[in-house]
């Protein structure tokens, strides 16, 4: 009698955790086709939600805040309980949030932050500010000597990732720069602002607004063909690149290969495109910081999972968008270089070795 009564009651559990899963409608928003970095996210996502035996949708906002607004609503109109979103622009995002809110509808923000609302109700990413810690530490290692050429670049001032990325770099390379192992070359506000350990938000500004690239791969070729016009041969031969993703990467490491008077440069990145690791292999990139999307994907889904069950999903850290203390589950990053590609990419069954030549 026992048995059977442990048995219906494992039944019903079973049953009841299958109908949540079955029943949980999720709908993902990305920001853009355009960069295999989001690509990479649905193909993982898709992946991920096959598994998991969830029906979603994954659509893309292509760089455009009403496009990103309209998927929201589109998501919500299909009965959409849950909507993960990457924002195009985290300020902008804020009312396709509290239209999903007002709908009954939880909202994750999706590895960038939603600013400025409290429409936000869980935000899975990485460890930004540990991303960019990383590109110091890579650019710290390979510098010997004083006086080393360092030039900076940053990603969109639309996004919240390219402040906490920048603030991780500054962390470890001001010091270094205070010391006169490094000089900047290529920011006037970055030179004004040397002295300072931490920036405020608005000082962060005046240096992204002259280093961004947009997250464009054109914009950061643009800018580094000019800052190259500009500088001196002396202010060349061999230089120290704060490069803030692969795409951008790739651009700028080709402008300053083409640059007679670099003799060297050491170049960071993230993301492990598959273009830029073969980049790496192939000595024209530096180094990247691996996150794995696997991770962010289960994060998310995950918390999905949980909302449908009317629970509260695991927090580990909160993250201030303006408004509300956003609860928040921060994934550890990787820094990969030439040495340990194999071993991080590869063995780790991230990307398998025929993707690459030379390896
Ligand atoms: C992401 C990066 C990405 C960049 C450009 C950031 O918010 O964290 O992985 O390379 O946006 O899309």
């Amino acid at each position: 009698m026992k048995r059977v009564s442990l048995f219906l009651s494992a039944l019903l559990c079973m049953t009841i955790g299958t109908m949540a899963f079955a029943q949980v409608q999720v709908g993902v928003v990305l920001p853009t086709k355009d960069e295999p970095r989001w690509i990479q996210d649905q193909t993982r996502f898709q992946d991920a939600l096959k598994t998991a035996g969830i029906n979603a949708q994954v659509l893309f906002s292509q760089g455009d805040s009403a496009k990103e607004k309209a998927n929201v609503e589109s998501l919500i109109s299909a009965g959409a309980k849950v909507i993960i979103i990457c924002p195009q622009d985290g300020s902008a995002a804020a009312a396709a949030a509290d239209e999903a809110r007002a709908a009954g509808v939880k909202v994750i923000s999706y590895d960038r932050l939603i600013l400025g609302t409290a429409s936000v109700d869980y935000y899975v990413t990485f460890d930004s500010f540990a991303v960019g810690a990383a590109w110091g530490q890579f650019l710290v290692s390979k510098a010997t000597g004083k006086a080393n050429h360092l030039y900076l670049y940053a990603g969109a001032a639309s996004d919240n990732n390219a402040f906490i990325f920048f603030a991780g770099a500054w962390s470890v390379l001001q010091p270094k720069i205070a010391d006169g192992t490094f000089v900047i070359k290529n920011s006037s506000e970055a030179v004004k602002l040397q002295k300072k350990a931490t920036l405020t938000r608005d000082e962060e500004s005046k240096i992204i607004g002259q280093v961004t690239t947009n997250w464009q791969f054109a914009d950061a070729k643009n800018k580094a063909e000019a800052n190259l016009t500009s500088a001196k041969k002396a202010d060349k031969g061999t230089v120290y690149i704060e490069a803030p993703n692969d795409g951008t990467a790739r651009a700028i490491a080709d402008a300053f290969a083409a640059d007679k008077d670099v003799t060297k440069y050491y170049i960071t990145g993230q993301d492990a495109e598959i273009a830029s690791l073969q980049y790496i292999i192939d000595g024209k990139q530096s180094m990247t910081v691996f996150k794995d999307v696997r991770t962010l994907c289960a994060d998310a889904i995950a918390a999905a999972v949980v909302y449908s069950q009317g629970k509260t999903p695991v927090q580990t850290a909160t993250y201030d968008n303006g408004k509300i203390k956003v609860p928040a589950k921060p994934s550890a990053i990787i820094t990969v270089t030439k040495e340990n590609l194999k071993a991080a990419i590869v063995d780790s069954g991230y990307l398998t070795a025929d993707k690459f030549t030379g390896l």
